[in-house]
Formats: C-alpha cells, sequence, structure tokens
C-alpha cells in the first residue's frame, strides 16, 4: 500500500522519481505527488487520482531541474483521495517534505499537541504531522537525519517515512517500521524505494533495511541507524531480474503478460529443487531435517490468493506427510488464541512477503516458540526475514494487482515442501516422491496447454459479460479453484461471484440457482471415480435448476458431455495437480471479462498489490 520513491545522484531526480513510481503504482493509486531539492527551497506538485493526473499538472505547471528528489503514489487510509491528502507533506515553513506508507497510530494525540502549540495542519492525514514535528525538531537539531530519528521515537504504528530538506540538498533519508523499505546502490548516486522495481532501470544492488532502522542517502554514501543513531548491521544482495521484467513486454495489461509467464514460473520454481533421480533438495531452508521429523501440526496462514494456495496445499500436505494441517485467514489467526508450540509449523505463503496480517501473525507464531516457515516471491522483503527459514518462488515481479503466477508458484512450493517433509519423515518412498516430481515437472506444458487453448474462454467471457452474478463449484482441492475463480472475477470485473464446495450446494446456495446464471464446476479427474460422480450429479441438479454450465473436466471424461453448456478441456494430471492446470482459464476469464467492461485489469478499484496496512 503506497509506493514510495527516493532518489539523490546526478540525474534529473524527476525522470527518475517519476519512472519509480510509475512501476510501483500497482500499490496504489488514489493520488500521486513529487517533491524535489532545489535552491534552498521545495518545490512539489501533487494530484489526486491515478498518475496520469500528476503527469498532466507537471505538463501544465513544470518543475524546475533537481538531483534530489522523492515521490509517492497512494493508497489512502487517512482522509479522502484528495488533492490536499495526496504526498508529499510539507511543514509551515516548507523546509522539508515528507511522503509516507503505514498508519501512525498516536497521530490524533500528536496533531493535537501540534495544534495546542500553534501549527497549522491542512490535511487530514497522519503523515502530516511528521512534516510539522519535523520542523520544530530541526530548530533543535540541524540534522535531518537526527531530526528524523528524534521524531521516529515519538511515532506509534507502521511507516515508512521518506524525506528531503531544503537545507540539506543532497540528502535524503528513509525510516522505517513495519512497512517495507529498500536502497538502491549506485554509482555517484542512490534510491529508496518501496520495492526494487523503483529504481531496478538503474541499479540491480540492493539493500535490505531492519525494524526501526533509519537510512541516509547522499550521492556517495549509504548510512543505516537504528532510531537512536548507533549503526546498524545491513545485508546487502542482487536482484535476479531486470526492468524488462517489470514492464509489460507488448501486453496489453501486465495480468496478461503474468498469466502467459506461469509455465516459466512453475518450471523456476521447481529448478534446482531435486536431484535427477527425483530426491528432494531445499538448499535455501533453514530448518533442518531434525526440526522438520518434529513436526507435529501445520497451520498455513495467509490471505486473500495466498490463502487459496494455503488451501490447496493442506490436501497434499496430510496426504504426503500424514501431519494435520490447518488452515487459517491470517487476519484471524493471531485473535483466536491458537494453540501453539516447539513442534508446531506455521507455513505462512506471502507473494509480496509484506502483508501486514501475515506479517503479525509470524510474530506472533514466533512469541508461542512455534517454527516459522514461509513462502515469498520477494526477496529482501519483510516476511521471509522474520521467518525461521523460507521458500522462495520463482515467479519473477508480479506488478498486476490480481495474483496469477503468484498463487501457481505458491502451489508448487507449498508440495515441494509436503514432499521434503515426506523424505525427511519417511512417509513416502522415494519412488513414491520421484514419480510425483515427475507429474509437476509436466505441469508447465499443461498450463501452456491451457493458454494455447485460451480462446475459448475468451469467447465465453463476451457472451458472459452482463451477467449479474457468477458461481464457481469445486470439490477437494477443486474447491479452493473455485474459490479462487471467484475472486479474481469480483476483484476485476466487480461482479458477484461465489465459490462453493460443491457438495454443500445442497445445504443453501442451491438457492441462488436461477434461469441462466452462469455457474463454473471444477470436475476431479475419473481417478477420483467417487468425487467425480458427485460432483456429476451436482451439475445435472444446478442445470435441472436453469444453471448455464460451464464444466471444466479432463480429457476423456465423457460423462460431463451431456450436462456442459460449455465445456472446458483440461489434460489428464493426477488430483493434486489439478489446479495448475484448472486455475488458468478461471484467470482468463475474469482478466477478459474485466476488459471487455472497460475496467483496468491491473488496478481495480480500491484495491492495492500489498496489503500493508491491518
Ligand atoms: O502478497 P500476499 O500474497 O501476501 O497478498 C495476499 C493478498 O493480498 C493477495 O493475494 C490478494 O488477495 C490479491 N489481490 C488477489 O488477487
Amino acid at each position: 500500500m503506497c509506493g514510495i520513491v527516493g532518489y539523490v545522484g546526478q540525474r534529473s531526480a524527476l525522470d527518475v522519481v517519476m519512472g519509480g513510481l510509475r512501476r510501483l503504482e500497482y500499490r496504489g493509486y488514489d493520488s500521486g505527488g513529487v517533491a524535489l531539492v532545489g535552491d534552498g527551497t521545495i518545490m512539489s506538485a501533487k494530484k489526486a487520482g491515478k498518475l496520469v493526473n500528476l503527469d498532466a499538472e507537471l505538463a501544465a505547471r513544470p518543475l524546475p531541474h533537481s538531483h534530489t528528489g522523492i515521490g509517492h503514489t497512494r493508497w489512502a487510509t487517512h482522509g479522502a483521495p484528495n488533492d490536499v491528502n495526496a504526498h508529499p507533506h510539507l511543514d509551515a515553513a516548507e523546509r522539508v517534505a515528507v511522503v509516507h506508507n503505514g498508519i501512525i497510530e498516536n497521530f490524533a494525540a500528536l496533531r493535537a499537541e501540534l495544534e495546542a502549540a500553534g501549527h497549522e495542519l491542512v490535511s487530514e492525514t497522519d503523515t502530516e504531522t511528521v512534516a510539522h514535528l519535523l520542523h520544530d525538531e530541526l530548530a533543535r537539531t540541524p540534522d535531518l537525519s537526527d531530526a528524523v530519528r528524534a521524531v521516529c521515537r515519538r511515532l506509534e504504528g507502521a511507516f515508512t517515512l521518506v524525506i528531503c530538506d531544503a537545507a540539506q540538498p543532497d540528502v535524503v533519508v528513509g525510516a522505517r517500521r513495519n512497512s517495507p523499505l529498500v536502497v538502491g546502490r549506485g554509482q555517484g548516486e542512490n534510491f529508496l524505494g518501496s520495492d526494487v522495481a523503483a529504481f531496478i532501470e538503474y541499479t540491480r544492488d540492493a539493500v535490505e533495511l531492519g525494524q526501526d532502522q533509519v537510512v541516509t542517502i547522499t550521492p556517495d554514501a549509504i548510512v543505516v541507524t537504528d532510531f537512536f543513531g548507533a549503526p546498524a548491521v545491513t545485508k546487502e544482495y542482487h536482484v535476479d531480474w531486470d526492468v524488462s521484467a517489470a514492464e509489460k513486454g507488448g501486453f496489453e495489461w501486465f495480468m496478461l503478460k503474468e498469466i502467459d509467464e506461469q509455465p516459466q514460473a512453475v518450471a523456476d520454481t521447481l529448478l534446482g529443487r531435486h536431484t535427477i533421480d527425483g530426491q528432494l533438495q531445499l538448499d535455501e531452508m533453514r530448518l533442518s531435517d531434525g526440526e522438520l521429523r518434529d513436526v507435529d501440526k501445520v497451520i498455513i496462514v495467509a490471505a486473500g490468493t495466498s490463502f487459496y494456495a494455503g488451501m490447496t496445499a493442506k490436501y497434499a500436505i496430510e496426504h504426503w506427510t500424514r501431519i494435520p494441517c490447518e488452515v487459517e485467514l491470517a487476519s484471524e489467526f493471531r485473535y483466536r488464541d491458537p494453540i501453539l508450540d516447539r513442534t508446531t509449523l506455521v507455513l505462512t505463503i506471502s507473494q509480496s512477503g509484506e502483508t501486514m496480517d501475515t506479517l503479525m501473525a509470524i510474530r506472533y507464531a514466533r512469541q508461542q516458540r512455534a517454527r516459522v516457515l514461509s513462502i515469498c516471491n520477494t526477496n529482501g522483503s519483510t516476511i521471509p526475514r522474520e521467518s525461521d527459514a523460507v521458500i522462495y518462488t520463482h515467479a519473477g515481479p508480479e506488478v498486476a494487482v490480481a495474483s496469477t503466477k503468484g498463487f501457481l508458484a505458491q502451489v508448487v512450493a507449498c508440495y515441494l515442501l509436503a514432499l521434503y517433509i515426506a523424505q525427511v519423515k519417511g512417509t513416502k518412498y522415494g519412488d513414491e516422491i520421484a514419480t510425483i516430481i515427475a507429474e509437476l515437472e509436466k505441469t508447465p506444458a499443461g498450463i501452456q496447454r491451457m493458454l494455447d487453448e485460451g480462446d475459448q474462454v475468451r469467447k465465453l467471457a463476451a457472451e458472459l459479460a452482463g451477467s449479474r452474478s457468477i458461481l464457481f463449484l469445486g470439490r477437494h482441492v477443486g474447491y479452493p479453484v473455485a474459490l479462487e475463480g471467484a475472486l479474481k472475477l469480483k476483484e476485476l470485473a466487480y461482479i458477484h461471484a461465489e465459490g462453493f464446495a460443491a457438495g454443500e450446494l445442497k445445504h443453501g446456495p442451491i438457492a441462488l440457482i436461477e434461469e441462466g446464471v452462469p455457474v463454473f464446476v471444477i470436475v476431479p479427474p475419473k481417478a477420483r471415480d467417487q468425487l467425480q460422480e458427485k460432483i456429476v450429479s451436482n451439475i445435472q441438479e444446478i442445470r435441472a435448476r436453469g444453471a448455464r454450465t460451464i464444466v471444466l473436466a479432463e480429457d476423456g471424461d465423457m460423462d460431463v458431455v451431456p450436462f456442459a453448456d460449455h465445456l472446458i478441456r483440461l489434460p489428464k494430471v493426477p488430483t493434486l495437480l489439478q489446479p495448475l492446470v484448472a486455475t488458468v482459464p478461471l484467470q482468463i476469464f475474469a482478466c477478459e471479462l474485466a476488459g471487455q467492461l472497460g475496467h483496468d485489469v491491473d488496478q481495480p478499484r480500491n484495491l492495492a498489490k500489498s496489503v500493508t496496512v491491518e
């Protein structure tokens, strides 16, 4: 939520900052703004709405050239998304400019204190209090970094702050607590960004910041301290993707590009994780085999699409490892007093590595002495840093707000973990594991086939664009696929959509079926004959009540043919792997239908890519 950029160097700061903001716009698009330092003054521009509005503002009223600047693209928390509440926020003397991501929880008290002392605040934001506090602090201590540290010590809640000062033209200061900020190391220039996409065009060398740290960048130095000024230990890393991965590459939407990248995302996530004879090797995992052998309960904690990846993984974990597994929404987890101990493995799943609910669940779990293993797609993010162990998905940067390749890569990474535990615990023979690995290795081809056959789904999207409500049914691992299909449609097309476990139909949801309502049904492979037969009966039941059935069934399943108004064929894969192919047409459908309705597919209304507030 909110994208932040900072720059000092020799280039045009405006170009660097605006380029960075464009690549971070997926984080929030309620408003955009920049501030540049020049000639003892701050020059700023800000505008409500997407960055195109800021572009227009800058074209109408250009800012003078500068080598130092900061920028912000907002997902509104405090105050309506209008021009006044847009960042940056300045103090009354217009000496400092502040951009902020997060929520300052004690801002009401700070604001009251400032107003009592005669400050006039013009916006409804929590951020503006920081600019005014800095104004007062700079009267006592002229150094911006010292002033930022002093102010940070007074703030409660989650925040990333990036600040520039008219009196210190070659300095940008950043600070973070519970909210992301990374540093880009250049030559004669340095960068700050909410994530590396902000500066990937200029450098792939990044510095990870820890909790409660302040970073001061100048063209030639990066200095990191804690909130009290003590030097901090940082970790440097090299980003393994380049700017082309963060651009659309000829696709109309990032989402289409990311759907198309799924065979590669799955292949890359499998790459190097097993030997030629199917032995799992998870080299980067920081839990020992002994620790894994002791695990007697797995609790998967995640949000949104990652939660559905977790629901899918539960079936594999229990089946392959025989360890009981629960799946819990991150936002609920720590409020229900869960029973955790040293032998509980809390498995968190997050594409961004910054989801606040998931991060809070991790902290809670670790306080309760559980071990935390995270599946994550973002190197250098907070969640892997705060976990005992991590398995990275190698899906590459995911920019569209709707998660696609992130989901498939998460399912694969969870399966690798499940197989690894099975190998360590001996709940599966080596040859059984090798067979499953061989099947997993075939899935990129199956996903590619679903992409190649996408036209039938596109046609269907055009036909169904006028629907008021669309339902999704599945059983077993088809159930989370149904939920994911419905979520994609809700968030992109703003159409009412629900996913149900098909067996639950008769317990209520069947009342929603009326003439013409489209219902997607994910049919389990015929190898699971009981489940397959039951869902075929479900299809007949809804069709008899007027539903328009869109059936996803494997090649050769002829039982469904008489009851399918539309039939989408899936490659024959083992049951547990079916989500990896069955999700793809649902993603294409939602993306296409949203496009038909004229929606911004990559930046759906009210949403942001990383939910960094609770
Ligand atoms: O970055 P995370 O995986 O932790 O994000 C979790 C959810 O916010 C995310 O999956 C969200 O539901 C997506 N918009 C779904 O497409």
